[in-house]
């Protein structure tokens, strides 16, 4: 029986590992943590992470093939193939501070691995990490060396979360890098067969390690610069009368474009756009390529440029000013059907209104209220933009924002509406009932063209959503950029 642990039971480890083991019985599949919370978690009824499905696929294999441990050292010695799917943000301090990833707990990972092997193992980068990582990591695995032999394989993750179980279920491809020598191409084979049990062999590409490290990249960047590029879009609909999503639309139809990933909205977030941009980047500087670079920066510039819109034009047709009104914020995770709020453009947006002395009553069904107050007064690293990143003091989150248990509650009596994650539940909202028991005049600012705004307006409500024509009110208050 082949024997596979993972190291990091995050949201990729433990979504990604529950697929393998459903998928292929016969494989043991074992996903080790150092944080104990996070395995009782995975061993629990209340997964450590919502992703919908997830529930169900760790419910048919937990305990049978799939097991969650903080034994970390005892399985990766009994492995033959060990992922290391642990987290690799972006440096805050150091060099390449604020841009470079930080490797710290990968070689932490590795070098485990060097300790405690006692046979011939695959190792499998599932982190997103800078390309080049495996030349360092087989140094540290051969450095003392015992006679084992190490073949590092680099097999990115594509899944997206909130929809985690159907990517992995049904990927696009999978992609797996090794080395071109016959160990390697005999470490790929192995690897392969664990995906052959459900994904068509055609969509299994393989590539040397540094083309798979660098696809990884490239697909986030390109991905980011789609939103960034039809976000740019939405500002020049607003200033000209066009619709963002009539332009969308119709850019999409190109079947070299094609229609996905093109929605406006208040800002990309998730906890890996901008951290791959930025290691992108550094990347880059690194080899000498400053214009390569500075055309990447350029993705984040605008992602930046569109949260700061987003809070001017909500301060400005508030007769500029949002001083002690409530304004109710709707969602705070960075995408709908997740619970994860990291890189949240909703983060930048609070922070924004509540730089304006608004007070924020805050609802999102996944996120709970310990998480925003977190996320609020966090220190953020600031890469090279004065975005409103100051935290927020405890007692100015305690003074200032408020998180409820529904949208109703969140609603009452404010000043305006903000809607910054797209959850289905706010399409279906009683809006007559809001519209009733708020303040007046009444605002919906619609950062993720949900809501239907002439329904809205015939209710009263001013109504402005991202990219499309505006109402005659917020056109006699423009905001500036
Ligand atoms: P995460 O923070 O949710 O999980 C990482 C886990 O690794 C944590 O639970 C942490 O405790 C654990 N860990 C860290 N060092 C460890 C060590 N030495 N030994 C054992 N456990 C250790 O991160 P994530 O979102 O799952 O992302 C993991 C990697 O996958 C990152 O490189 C990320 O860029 C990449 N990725 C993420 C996504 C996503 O949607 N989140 C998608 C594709 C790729
Ligand atoms: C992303 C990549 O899609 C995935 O392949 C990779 O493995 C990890 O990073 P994720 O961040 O989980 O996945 O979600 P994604 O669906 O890509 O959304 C990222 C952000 O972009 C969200 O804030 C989302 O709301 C925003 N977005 C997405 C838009 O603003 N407009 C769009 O058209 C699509």
């Amino acid at each position: 029986m082949v024997k596979i642990c993972c190291i990091g039971a995050g949201y990729v480890g433990g979504p990604t590992m529950a697929v393998i083991a459903l998928k292929c019985p016969k494989i043991e599949v074992v996903v080790v943590d150092i944080s104990v919370p996070r395995i009782t978690a995975w061993n629990s009824d209340t997964l450590p992470i919502y992703e919908p499905g997830l529930d169900d696929v760790v419910k048919q294999c937990r305990g049978k093939n799939l097991f969650f441990s903080t034994d970390v050292e005892k399985h990766v010695h009994e492995a033959d193939i060990v992922f290391v799917s642990v987290n690799t943000p972006t440096k805050t301090r150091g060099l390449g501070a604020g841009k470079a990833a930080d490797l710290t707990y990968w070689e932490s990972a590795a070098r485990m691995i060097a300790d405690v092997s006692k046979s011939d193992k695959i190792v499998v980068e599932k982190s997103t990490v800078p390309v080049k990582t495996a030349e360092a990591i087989e140094k540290i695995l051969t450095h003392n060396s015992k006679g084992i032999n190490f073949q590092i394989l680099s097999n990115p993750e594509f899944l997206a979360e909130g929809t985690a179980i159907d990517d992995l279920f049904k990927p696009d491809r999978v992609l797996i890098g090794g080395r071109e020598t016959p160990g390697g191409q005999k470490a790929i084979q192995a690897l392969k067969d664990v995906y052959a049990h459900w994904v068509p062999e055609a969509n299994i590409i393989t590539t040397n390690l540094w083309s798979a490290e660098l696809s990884k990249l490239a697909a986030n960047a390109f991905l980011a610069q789609r939103i960034s590029s039809v976000n740019a879009m939405s500002a020049l609909c607003e200033a000209t009368g066009a619709n963002v999503s009539q332009v969308a639309y119709a850019v999409g139809k190109d079947s070299r474009i094609g229609p996905k990933f093109l929605n406006a909205s208040v800002g990309f977030g998730g906890s890996c756009f901008q951290k791959d941009i930025l290691n992108l980047v550094y990347i880059c500087e690194c080899n000498g390529l400053p214009e390569v670079a500075e055309y990447w920066k350029q993705v984040i510039k605008i992602n930046d440029y569109q949260k700061s819109r987003f809070v001017n034009r909500v301060v400005a047709s508030m007769f500029n000013t949002v001083s002690n009104k409530k304004v109710a914020i709707l969602g705070f995770a960075f995408k709908k059907d997740t619970g994860d709020t990291r890189e949240t453009p909703a983060i930048d947006v609070c922070k924004g209104l509540v730089g304006d002395n608004a007070k924020l009553s805050i609802y999102d069904p996944q996120v709970q209220e310990d998480q925003i107050q977190r996320d609020l007064s966090m220190k953020k690293f600031d890469w090279d933009h004065p975005l409103h990143l100051q935290p927020m003091s405890p007692t100015s989150v305690k003074q200032q924002v408020s998180v409820t248990m529904d949208a109703y509650g969140a609603t009452k009596d404010a000043h305006a509406v903000c809607i910054l994650t797209e959850w289905d539940e706010f399409k279906t909202l009683d809006f007559q009932k809001i519209y009733d028991n708020m303040q007046k005049p009444a605002f919906v600012f619609d950062g993720r063209n949900v809501v239907n705004a002439e329904k809205l307006r015939e209710i009263g409500f001013i109504v402005y959503s991202i990219g499309k024509p505006l109402d005659a009110w917020l056109k006699d208050m423009p905001a500036v950029a």
